[in-house]
């Protein structure tokens, strides 16, 4: 029984250890230029080459396919569109927001995992992922259709140390830092927000974006970003498929999702900082007016039992929305339960 166990405690270990191993091993291919030798792998982690083989061939199984050359080594050719822990991790940096990658093949929401995991204490910066959400949820209580192998439905854990009214512009934050990296790493693709935090493109919905607070009066105990992007879906439900699209449908370009991800990864963290050194918009309500798809045309604003219509002239530093009616009064309308639509669509 004692061996059993002393066996099973080795195996474990052994796990965490390939995994870490893997990630590495993949940043060293995915950055180098040419061939990387087995040995100078080896020799940079300080590895077996049974070692850097055995995780090579992990690699082979989950779809990457490799060149390998007798006295030049190893390179990848070919990269799979997968989620897992070592594809992004292996595409981040050191200073980057997202620290931690948490995986799921399947879930109910990831907005639900990442909340439970920060009420048992996990720390800022961890982004929960999934391949397939059962319970997706969107924005008013609406559902969210997330199906496997084509979007990117992910949660990031963030602890600000703000005040909690300003939690709500950080979802602004986010949409343009997402804007930017998608239309930076997918050729063609012309994106822009409306507001509050949707993507569009071609005047479509490619992401949404759901987020959950925990707070006191004056503190946040942590915020929750549920990101979901259309990246190569091709069908979607009869209720949304008038006004949903993909970045597939929309510029006829696959996308490996993980791009996207580092990409966000990168963007988000210049945005994020610059939002905590004044807790609003400051530095970046200007690019967020540029991304407007609403500013300048008619939309109608809906909340509580009310209508508002009239011209979008964009956000101020608070992230609120500016609408000036026909009358001339501007009005300065808040996220939260207000829906604004173009006059005859949704946007
Ligand atoms: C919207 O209604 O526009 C918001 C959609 C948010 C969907 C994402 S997918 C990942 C995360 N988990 C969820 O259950 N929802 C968010």
């Amino acid at each position: 029984i004692i061996g059993f166990v002393i066996n099973g405690v080795c195996s474990s270990i052994e796990i965490v250890r390939w995994l870490h191993m893997k990630t590495k091993i993949l940043k060293i291919l995915r950055n180098a230029d040419g061939f990387v030798s087995g040995q100078a792998i080896c020799e940079s982690l300080g590895v077996s080459r049974t070692a850097v083989w055995k995780v090579i061939n992990q690699l082979k199984e989950e779809g990457y396919e490799f060149d390998a050359v007798s006295n030049k080594g190893y390179r990848i050719v070919n990269y799979p569109d997968i989620l897992t822990k070592s594809e992004i991790e292996s595409q981040l940096d050191k200073n980057d927001i997202i620290k931690k990658i948490v995986f799921f093949d399947e879930t109910d929401s990831t907005n639900n995992r990442a909340k439970k995991a920060a009420e048992e204490g996990e720390e800022s910066g961890t982004l929960f992922i999934t391949e397939c959400q059962t319970g997706g949820r969107g924005r008013r209580g609406k559902t969210w259709e997330s199906p496997a192998g084509s979007g990117i439905w992910m949660s990031l854990l963030l602890r600000p140390d703000i005040s909690p009214e300003s939690a709500s512009m950080l979802t602004l934050v986010l949409a343009v830092a997402m804007v930017d990296a998608i239309n930076e790493e997918v050729q063609d693709a012309k994106c822009y927000v409306k507001w509050p935090n949707d993507i569009v493109l071609n005047n479509r919905k490619i992401s949404g974006t759901l987020t959950e607070m925990s707070a006191e009066m004056d503190s946040i105990h942590y915020v929750v970003i549920g990101i979901g992007i259309n990246v190569n879906t091709t069908d979607f439900d009869e209720s949304i498929k008038d006004m949903a699209t993909s970045i597939y449908l929309g510029t006829g370009k696959k996308v490996k999702r993980s791009n996207i991800i580092a990409a966000f990864s990168h963007s988000f963290k210049k945005y994020y900082e610059a939002f905590l050194k004044t807790q609003d918009l400051t530095y970046i309500v200007d690019r967020y007016n540029e991304l407007l798809i609403n500013k300048g045309r008619t939309v109608k604003a809906i909340y509580a039992n009310k209508e508002l219509v009239g011209e979008a002239l964009g956000i101020n530093k608070d992230g609120e929305l500016i609408i000036k009616t026909e009358d001339g009064c501007e009005t300065a309308i808040r996220a939260g339960e207000v829906s604004v639509r173009g006059l005859y669509g949704y946007v």
